[in-house]
């Protein structure tokens, strides 16, 4: 794994967004596989800098998304539907038709697992993944649990990540969902290249387990050590 620190949060995004320029303008149809939440905001608001300045098209990009919410519609404001559209989709060339989340709101979740997956190996894989990691170690939804699931799958969601992801529902604690669909950790580590970006100083716990304790599902991350070109992007 390489590491890099950053003294502050825009380098840690600035050189995210450089990792995921260079993967734009090297595949002629690139895919990449994207996280929602606090840590990549900077890297998205990067990518559109960038985007805007004529520096890059993403008229071929492909992207599939993590995770989703059950229960919240695409226009729900907490969506990770409308999150990726609001940070990202609407304000650069990627056809909206090439984006991909789960359906949250599927009648079936399992199916709706079984369709993604299915998506997700006809793509090939992502050349690039980003990650951010949870308090709990988690990737992904995939939450600390007695063993790696490796499909696409519906978890219900820990009290800690219920708790920290409040603030994104106004504090009412009671509005977050309760369940997810995610990506499982095989497509995870399919992924030709993974990002890791970890900001926060309360974070650097959970991040010394993960990357040097065992590797066990009860960090979820630990299992990045397992596979090479992993790059992690760190800062306070
Ligand atoms: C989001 C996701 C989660 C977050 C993690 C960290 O799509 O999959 O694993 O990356 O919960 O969230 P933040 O960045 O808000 O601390």
């Amino acid at each position: 794994m390489k590491r890099v620190d950053f003294d502050h949060y825009s380098q840690l995004s600035a050189a995210a967004a450089a990792m995921v320029a260079a993967v734009i303008l090297e595949n002629p149809a690139p895919v990449l596989g994207l996280a929602t939440g606090s840590t990549p905001v900077g890297m998205y608001e990067e990518l559109v800098r960038m985007h805007r300045s004529g520096v890059l098209d993403m008229a071929h990009v492909t992207t599939v998304n993590l995770d989703e919410y059950c229960g919240l519609s695409e226009s729900h404001p907490q969506s990770y539907r409308c999150f990726m559209n609001r940070q990202l989709f609407s304000h650069v060339n990627i056809p909206l038709e090439r984006t991909f989340v789960p359906n949250g709101m599927a009648a079936d979740a399992d199916a709706e697992c079984a369709r993604y997956d299915g998506l997700l190996s006809a793509l090939g894989g992502a050349d690039l993944q980003v990650l951010g990691l949870g308090h709990d170690g988690h990737i992904g939804f995939n939450e600390p649990a007695a063993a790696f699931t490796y499909p696409t799958h519906a978890v219900t969601l820990t009290e800690q990540t219920i708790q920290a992801n409040a603030r994104f529902f106004e504090g009412i604690e009671q509005q977050v969902p309760r369940k997810a669909i995610t990506m499982g950790m095989g497509a995870i580590m399919l992924a030709k290249k993974i990002l890791l970006l970890v900001s926060g100083g309360d974070k650097a716990a959970i991040l010394a387990e993960a990357l040097q304790g065992p590797v066990t599902p009860r960090i979820p991350a630990s299992i990045l050590q397992l596979r090479p070109n992993v790059t992690l992007l760190y800062s306070k």
